[in-house]
């Protein structure tokens, strides 16, 4: 199992185990971790699924598709390590990885 970490604006981490081909979005919404919503399903249609992905994993990601790219902007608080977590699918390579939740989603 993938072992994802997802750390809330007051600092609690939860740690899940992800399911190979399903998103961290996904990932966060079936363990009921809060501060990722998923609105739109994953169609990258809405933001709410916004994290900010560790600085140490963060190059690790495959790259920002012009899609996400454009939902991102309208992020609130939207940095240089900020994903939508529906566009990253869990799979082995992604064990160990640790995102935040944005506290606007909170
Ligand atoms: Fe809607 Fe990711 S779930 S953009």
């Amino acid at each position: 199992m993938t072992k994802i970490t997802y750390v809330d604006h007051t600092g609690t981490s939860r740690t899940v185990d992800g399911i190979d081909g399903e998103s961290l979005m996904e990932t966060a919404v079936s363990n009921l971790v809060p501060g990722i919503d998923g609105d739109c399903g994953g169609a990258c249609a809405c933001a709410t699924c916004h994290v900010h992905v560790d600085t140490d994993w963060f190059d690790r990601l495959p790259p920002i598709e012009p899609n996400e790219k454009s939902m991102l902007e309208f992020c609130e608080g939207a940095d240089e390590k900020s994903r939508l977590g529906c566009q990253i699918k869990v799979s082995p390579a992604l064990d160990g990885i640790v995102v935040h939740t944005p506290v606007a989603q909170h």
